[in-house]
């Protein structure tokens, strides 16, 4: 019999699902799942404790600092693909050791002060560390791109053990998250030349989101919603 690429092909994934391949691979299929579990209960913290402070807020001056908040495990194959991009191989130690936005947490508020509010409240909690901050609104992306990201550390209680885990936290307005995530389906979009007209039109659209989050802010200082 000729033996060819897709015989080959068919010989690999009988023995990728073969029982005893399956038995080996159990361990470390169920470490990954472990990983994810806990990545994703920290993302649960966060976001307790960002709803938490929406709703003391909200108590307090009778309105949400917080439009709503998207949370997201980053999937395998972005994992394997950013360990690459840094040279780094494909195992659960490294993926614990050198990624810090397994778990991601976007809180997207109403206007620019409540980024920094939310932000100054968050970390002054006494569990919470911060690994790093990236303030993209004091000074944007090249492209225009603003968000403020946060690096922090949390604690998620188990049965028997506490386990301190990353998370990557963007706080952006609702006007800097319209812009990166048309900016996002533009840029990525397949079979696509992304040509600097293009760039430069996307990066005079962030300008006036910008300026429209200024001049909210300027209303927003008119009518004074945040006094008592
Ligand atoms: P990564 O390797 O992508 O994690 O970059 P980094 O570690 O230098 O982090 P950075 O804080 O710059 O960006 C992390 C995340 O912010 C990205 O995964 C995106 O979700 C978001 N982000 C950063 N830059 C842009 C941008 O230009 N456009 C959009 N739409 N999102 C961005
Ligand atoms: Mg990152």
């Amino acid at each position: 019999m000729e033996y060819n690429c897709t015989t080959a092909l068919d010989d690999m994934s009988e023995l990728l699902l073969s029982d005893e391949m399956l038995e080996w691979s159990l361990p470390i299929r169920q470490r990954y799942q472990k990983l994810m579990a806990y990545n994703k209960c920290a993302i649960m913290e966060v976001e307790t404790k960002f709803n938490v402070l929406n709703q003391e807020f909200s108590l307090q001056f009778d309105r949400n600092p917080i439009s709503g908040i998207k949370s997201r495990l980053k999937d395998l194959h972005s994992i394997r693909k950013k360990l690459e991009r840094k040279n780094i191989p494909f195992t659960i130690e490294a993926i614990e050791a050198n990624l810090s936005d397994v778990a991601g947490v976007r809180v997207i508020c109403s206007f620019k002060d409540d980024v920094y509010k939310l932000a100054d409240a968050l970390l002054k909690q006494d569990d919470i560390q911060l690994i790093s901050k990236k303030d993209y609104i004091a000074a944007p992306k090249p492209n225009g791109y603003r968000s403020l990201h946060l690096i922090v550390t949390v604690p998620i209680f188990l049965a028997n053990e506490k386990r301190i885990m990353k998370v990557e936290i963007q706080l952006r307005t609702i006007a800097m998250d319209f812009w990166a995530s048309l900016e996002h389906q533009l840029r990525y979009k397949k079979d696509l030349d992304f040509t600097d007209e293009m760039a430069k039109e996307l990066y005079d659209c962030a300008e006036i989101s910008a300026e429209l989050d200024a001049r909210m802010d300027v209303l927003r200082s008119f009518v004074n919603i945040d006094n008592e």
